[in-house]
């Protein structure tokens, strides 16, 4: 039998733990999960540019307003490595009626893709009457404006399993766009896969 590496065997041993344990995580916010939970590790993170699938950088003055596109973090290099869905992000300009056409960063926001019911990806939906988060599996739909959960089961989740992790971003003065490192924790950028509090 081929053998299997003690990382292989531990998070294979802990998706297996989290189907169990199910929606007791709810219960334990004050666990440091980020240690835990397949998060990337935030101690090796720098500011990085945020880079659209085109291979360009982000700019205010040209990301369409209403309009979202996946982006990775951290990046490393190793397609099938930055192929991980705790690694998607949805990055979204927001809609002009949540302030959207503002030229700084104040109109955009990052949340990590995996919804926060059974972790299933869900996306952006800019089409006039939805505007919000959209997840496939089980009909949960998150507010662009906070990563919020306001419909479907992740809504139902408490804090902070019904709000999503989320990136903190810079604009530079040509108006280039930048992710800050984050701080993978319920209290900071939130936990991928588990919630983060609103401060
Ligand atoms: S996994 Fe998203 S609603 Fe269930």
């Amino acid at each position: 039998m081929p053998e299997q590496s003690p990382s292989t065997l531990s998070r294979r041993d802990f998706l297996k733990l989290m189907g169990a344990a199910g929606t007791a995580l709810t219960f334990a916010p004050f666990v440091p999960w980020g240690k835990f939970m397949p998060n990337p590790d935030a101690a090796k993170l720098e500011k990085v540019p945020v880079i659209l699938p085109d291979g360009n950088q982000a700019n205010v003055n040209t990301f369409p307003v209403n309009h979202a596109e996946v982006i990775t973090y951290p990046q490393t290099g190793d397609r099938v490595l930055d192929e991980e869905a705790f690694r998607k992000w949805q990055f979204i300009r927001l809609p002009a009626e949540l302030g959207g056409e503002k030229n700084d960063v104040s109109s955009f926001r990052a949340y990590s893709m995996v919804c926060l019911h059974l972790w299933c990806l869900w996306k952006y939906w800019p089409q006039e009457g939805r505007k919000r988060g959209e997840c496939p599996c089980h009909g949960s739909m998150y507010n662009p404006l906070t990563g919020t959960a306001f419909a479907g089961p992740a809504s139902l989740q408490a804090p902070p399993s019904n709000t999503l992790a989320k990136l903190e971003l810079e604009a530079d003065a040509s108006g280039d766009l930048w992710i800050l490192p984050a701080k993978f924790s319920p209290n900071e950028n939130g936990v991928v896969g588990y919630g983060r509090f609103v401060k």
